[in-house]
């Protein structure tokens, strides 16, 4: 949230919001709910009456400072669903700059896309970040050929439950999904998923490389699952790094990629979001499969604004599967 401290300019003519803001980088007991200043949409942006926020993982890394560390107070989230001012359509948008947990939201123009009627403010928001995430990383970085194998880690999560869906609709042969639960691998097998796999696994690598092997293995996570995931490759297969948990991790030689023929990949969303043409074609293909059902959105559980904290510390705890949204009109 580079330049939030600017928007939240006091006077006479601002208004004032609900926020969950955070005084000082830590764990989730750090949120406050407070009245603060409405933001103010500078050139090229929009305001936006929110509905509903979205939680990211990588929402816990700006909490602590360790992902973008935003002027203080900040207001954080990503990810954001409302009616855009002066219109009232509705939107969705991405906000690279935080102030998402809020009454209203200010978000560039290039980053924010309309919501057909046929999709609702929830599976619109769910969709968006985490989705773009998955499809993009399948098919530009990963590029998917239909009739591939494809494995997926944290597969109950945001994006890769998305992602299991989406390597099914665009034509993937085997779905391998891999979570850390039972309960968590009975709901990717509900999604699609062919077989489903502990990561604790000590034989994962062995299980991956069963029936010829990965063709492309997507990964959320990042550390030691990595290599099993290389040692599961078929040959030609990639590997390709779309997320980390924080922590340690793996470095791959030369040597060993070229002993595999394998691709080591990567993925980063900003490039989508930097071409509004493929941000807008990504978005309306992933209302499209939607709108059809053919694109599920699981909403984990929606909290009100004062349930922020508990929000993180349920996804820092593993325990949600699918999307946690913030109701920030609710303060229970
Ligand atoms: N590259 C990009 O542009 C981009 C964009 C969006 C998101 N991402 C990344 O994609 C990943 C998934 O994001 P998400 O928002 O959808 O989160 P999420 O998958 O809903 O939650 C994270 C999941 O990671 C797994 N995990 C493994 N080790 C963990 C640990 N030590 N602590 C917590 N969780 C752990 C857990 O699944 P299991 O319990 O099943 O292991 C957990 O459910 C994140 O790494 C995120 O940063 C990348």
């Amino acid at each position: 949230m580079t330049s939030d401290a600017g928007r939240m300019t006091s006077g006479a003519a601002v208004r004032g919001m609900r926020a969950a803001v955070i005084h000082h980088y830590g764990g989730p007991e750090e949120f406050r709910t407070e009245t603060v200043p409405e933001p103010v949409a500078g050139p090229g942006q929009v305001l936006i009456d929110v509905t509903l926020a979205g939680l990211n993982y990588a929402d816990l890394h700006c909490r602590t400072g360790e992902y973008a560390r935003y002027p203080l107070p900040a207001v954080l989230g990503a990810d954001v669903v409302g009616r855009r001012r002066g219109d009232g359509r509705r939107v969705v948008a991405l906000l690279r700059a935080g102030g998402g947990y809020a009454r209203v939201a200010v978000a560039e123009a290039a980053h924010t896309v309309e919501v057909p009627d046929g999709v609702a403010d929830a599976q619109a928001l769910a969709l968006l970040e985490q989705g773009a995430t998955a499809y993009g990383a399948l098919t530009l970085a990963g590029r998917l050929r239909p009739g591939e194998t494809v494995a997926v880690t944290a597969a109950a999560g945001g994006v890769g439950h998305l992602a299991v869906q989406l390597a099914r609709e665009l034509g993937a042969a085997r779905v391998l999904a891999l979570a850390s639960t039972p309960a968590k691998r009975e709901f990717a097998r509900s999604l699609g998923a062919d077989r489903v796999l502990d990561p604790a696994d000590p034989g994962l690598a062995d299980r991956l490389g069963e029936s010829g092997g990965v063709d492309l293995f997507v990964d959320l996570v990042g550390g030691p699952v990595l290599r099993a995931g290389l040692a599961g490759l078929a040959p030609f297969g990639r590997l390709l790094s779309v997320g980390a948990r924080g922590g340690p991790e793996e470095s791959f030689s030369v040597d060993e990629l070229a002993d595999r023929s394998a691709g080591l990949l990567g993925f980063w969303l900003q490039h989508v979001l930097a071409d509004r043409a493929l941000f807008a074609a990504t978005a309306a293909r992933l209302f499209e499969l939607a709108a059809g059902r053919r694109l599920v959105a699981r909403i984990d559980r929606t909290v009100p604004l004062s349930g922020v904290a508990g929000a993180h510390r349920v996804l820092a705890a593993r325990e949600t599967m699918g999307k946690v949204l913030v109701d920030v009109g609710r303060e229970d």
